[in-house]
């Protein structure tokens, strides 16, 4: 089925002018960019949409982090964008990454590792809904 996912393109790879290469990397693997705004996170803001991680121990540094610099935040649509996009960031730690993949190439570690993309389809909607509005989203 088409979907949509959101992704976010973070501080660490925003800093290093990597938007238009990773970018293109979602583009390649059929996926279209149906939104996109570049914003600067509050701390506060950072913190609601990981507030799903408040218990973890990396929650204060993740947040900081998110809201150090400006990110670029977008919804993605494509056939199976979820997993399609999961697949083109690689894993959540970039040495576990497979060749090719965004976070392999461009992330620095685990926590500056470039790119996040919605886990499901429960919390795709829920992350769209976060940043855009219905207006702001156009196939
Ligand atoms: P993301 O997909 O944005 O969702 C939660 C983020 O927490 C994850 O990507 C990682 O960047 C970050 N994260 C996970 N584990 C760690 C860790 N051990 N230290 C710092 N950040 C982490």
């Amino acid at each position: 089925a088409i979907e949509r996912t959101l992704s976010i393109i973070k501080p660490d790879a925003t800093r290093r002018n990597l938007t238009g290469k990773i970018n293109a990397k979602f583009e390649d693997a059929g996926l279209r960019i149906v939104a996109q705004k570049r914003i600067h996170l509050s701390l506060a803001q950072a913190g609601k949409f990981y507030e799903v991680h408040k218990d973890r121990p990396f929650y204060g540094e993740l947040c900081e982090f998110m809201a150090s610099e400006p990110v670029v935040v977008q919804v993605l649509e494509g056939e199976g964008a979820i997993a399609k996009n999961r697949e083109v960031m690689g894993a959540t730690n970039p040495a576990n990454a497979d060749e090719g993949t965004i976070r392999k190439e461009f992330a620095l570690s685990v926590g500056e590792n470039s790119v996040h993309g919605s886990d499901a389809p429960e919390t795709a909607a829920q992350e769209i809904a976060f940043f855009f509005s219905g207006l702001e989203i156009t196939g």
